[in-house]
């Protein structure tokens, strides 16, 4: 599928969306091994979180679906997982795979996992060998799936991540509970701490002090039953073609507003951006509330390094967009992480961007760009990346002239529906064939 893009000449309204990817895996992984039954509401309907789901079932465990975005999933206790018939399919999803590897370090049998050629080009050794440590016998296919995993009586240990990355430290806690005593993981700087706030929320003993989680072993967790909150991943495009389009205004509600995902808010509003974040209720153990903005009047160039980039570190590829509207220059450095990614975001945004008219230059951690340039409309190519086809589409609004992002079925990886709430804002997006 491509999308073709006009310019926007106005974009307003208020528009909600699509639940959080991340808690929406974490939930149903979590609720597969909780005692009863969890009721997850707005769970998000995304090629990557139906990988999860593929898997929890192949697992065997029971999850109905009154409708796309509910599921009741019917716990199978922390110790009731059943061998899988057929290899695990992760899809492209990273977070599948890797907190499944972590889960299944704590079963005797063995479990293959496999996923997409895309999927496979990205590093599994940085878990297999925490969970090696532990006990468990972890096979990569030369650092990458197909990944092998027989798990079994795992010992508690200390680890200092080498990179910080939510999905290993995930993994390592969620091998975590069947640990024979405590197991702590160091974090260089803080990233989503979604895995923590949950497994508290259903019961198990996490703590934290400083860049160190301690996660107690569990004999059970308890069922959950939650409303999903919107994805502020998702919302972080519709907030910046807000800001690049003269007169726009858009309001969000109902979006998750953890702080270790608002890295992005916070370097846009320094940049200017007259983003207001107003926190409303406690979902889970996690704020939820209201993201709004208008246009950006001027937009400075930032820098952007050290611990902040865990923060927004799914937001560079729209980040990128609009820094190419801010005057100055715009530094990223300490982001070597986004070269793998679902793709390599730094080659790919510079190619792409450039297409466009941007003035972009890679760095092996980051980009710098150049700011403010006009975009002008390009055939531009989403190299699979979901992130990357939306920021484009972002990128099109403002340029001059038409712009056609090809191979952008991929958005549905993580925003179904973009589309529709871009039109809906008033944007002219529409797949062409
Ligand atoms: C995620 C963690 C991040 C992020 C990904 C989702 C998660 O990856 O990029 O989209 O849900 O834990 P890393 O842990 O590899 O940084």
């Amino acid at each position: 599928m491509r999308l073709r893009i006009q310019p926007a000449s106005r974009l307003s309204g208020a528009i909600s969306v699509p639940g959080d990817k991340s808690i929406s895996h974490r939930t149903l992984l979590l609720a597969a091994l909780a005692d009863g039954i969890s009721n997850l509401q707005g769970w998000l309907p995304a090629a990557d979180c139906e990988a999860t789901l593929r898997c929890v079932r192949a697992l065997g465990v029971q999850v109905e679906r009154p409708a796309r975005d509910h599921l009741v999933v019917h716990g199978s206790g922390l110790k009731g997982l059943q061998p899988a018939s057929e290899p695990l399919d992760c899809g492209g999803s990273g977070t599948t795979m890797r907190l499944l590897m972590g889960i299944l370090a704590g079963f005797p049998f063995p479990s293959m996992l496999v996923g997409n050629p895309q999927l496979s080009r990205r590093p599994m050794e940085r878990v297999a060998q925490p969970l090696r440590r532990m006990g468990a016998e972890v096979f990569t296919t030369e650092g990458h799936a197909p990944v092998r995993v027989r798990g079994g009586s795992l010992r508690g240990i200390q680890y200092e991540l080498p990179v910080a990355s939510a999905q290993v430290k995930s993994a390592i806690l969620l091998a975590g509970l069947y640990a024979d005593r405590p197991t702590t993981v160091i974090e260089p700087v803080p990233s989503r701490d979604h895995t923590e706030r949950l497994l508290g929320a259903m019961g198990a003993t996490v703590q934290r002090e400083g860049n160190s989680i301690t996660i107690e072993p569990a004999e059970q967790l308890r069922s959950l039953s939650l409303t999903i909150p919107g994805d502020p991943s998702s919302a972080a495009f519709l907030v910046a073609a807000a800001l690049l389009i003269p007169g726009a205004q858009v309001q969000i509600p109902g979006v998750l507003l953890n702080p270790t995902r608002l890295g992005w808010v916070e370097a846009w509003q320094a940049m200017g951006a007259p983003i207001q974040v107003i926190s409303e209720a406690e979902v889970g153990g996690e704020p939820v509330g209201l993201l709004t903005t208008a246009a950006a009047a001027r937009l400075q160039a930032i820098e952007i390094a050290g611990a902040i980039v865990p923060r927004m570190i799914d937001e560079f590829p729209i980040f990128a967009v609009v820094a190419t509207q801010a005057e100055g220059v715009t530094q990223v450095r300490d982001a070597a992480e986004l070269r793998v990614k679902e793709s390599d975001r730094i080659a790919a945004l510079a190619m792409e961007l450039r297409r466009m008219g941007a003035q972009i230059e890679e760095h092996p951690d980051g980009f710098t760009v150049y700011g403010p340039t006009p975009l002008r409309g390009a055939v531009v190519h989403s190299h699979g990346d979901h992130r990357l086809a939306m920021a484009l589409a972002i990128a099109g609004l403002i340029a001059q002239g038409e712009t056609i992002v090809e191979d952008a079925a991929c958005i549905a990886d993580s925003f179904p529906g973009f589309v529709e709430a871009m039109q809906a804002l008033g944007a002219e997006i529409e797949p062409v064939s």
